[in-house]
């Protein structure tokens, strides 16, 4: 049995709805508590739906205290913290997998690390088949849309 099937991921694959920053990072603070070292989160959904601010989420879950902002221009940034090495990749502007390569992101990845890519669709080579995928939307009411989807089971 894989650790991941716990009653939280079930209820995160049925998907959940939230209606506030807040309650969209303490769904991501509970999902990095007990997600397995050395994972990769693909954070899917438009500009403004949530993906950054699922970020904090997680942070906040790994014991992470510096503030996470948007890594857009930056392209990624590191956060070490007492539990994961959270990397967090803005792949917005990158256009391939080839300029995913030149950042060396794999050198930044020791474990336990936990890799949180926003636009994952843009270096899709760089998604691994165990990787996570957070589905996020917003719906006609305002409210964030949040589901998970594992593409290995
Ligand atoms: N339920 C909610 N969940 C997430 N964000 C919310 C929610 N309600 C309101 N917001 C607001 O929506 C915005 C989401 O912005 P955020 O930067 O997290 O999106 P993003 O998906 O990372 O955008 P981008 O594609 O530009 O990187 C924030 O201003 C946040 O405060
Ligand atoms: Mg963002």
């Amino acid at each position: 049995m894989s650790k991941l099937d716990n009653p939280l991921i079930a209820e995160l694959e049925a998907g959940v709805i939230t209606r506030s920053p807040g309650e969209m990072q303490a769904r991501a603070e509970a999902l990095a508590r007990i997600l397995p070292p050395d994972c990769t989160l693909a954070l899917h959904g438009d500009l403004g739906v949530g993906k950054t601010t699922f970020v904090k989420g997680l942070a906040q879950g790994f014991g992470i205290r510096e503030s996470i902002t948007s890594p857009t221009f930056t392209l990624f940034s590191i956060h070490k913290g007492p539990s994961r090495t959270l990397v967090h990749l803005d792949a917005y502007r990158l256009e391939d997998d080839r300029q995913a390569e030149a950042l060396m992101l794999e050198d930044f990845l020791v474990s336990p690390w936990c890799l949180a890519v926003e636009w994952p669709e843009r270096i899709p080579s760089w998604i691994p088949p165990d990787a996570i995928h957070v589905e996020l939307s917003i719906l006609p009411d305002e409210a964030h849309s949040l589901r998970i989807r594992r593409s290995d089971t």
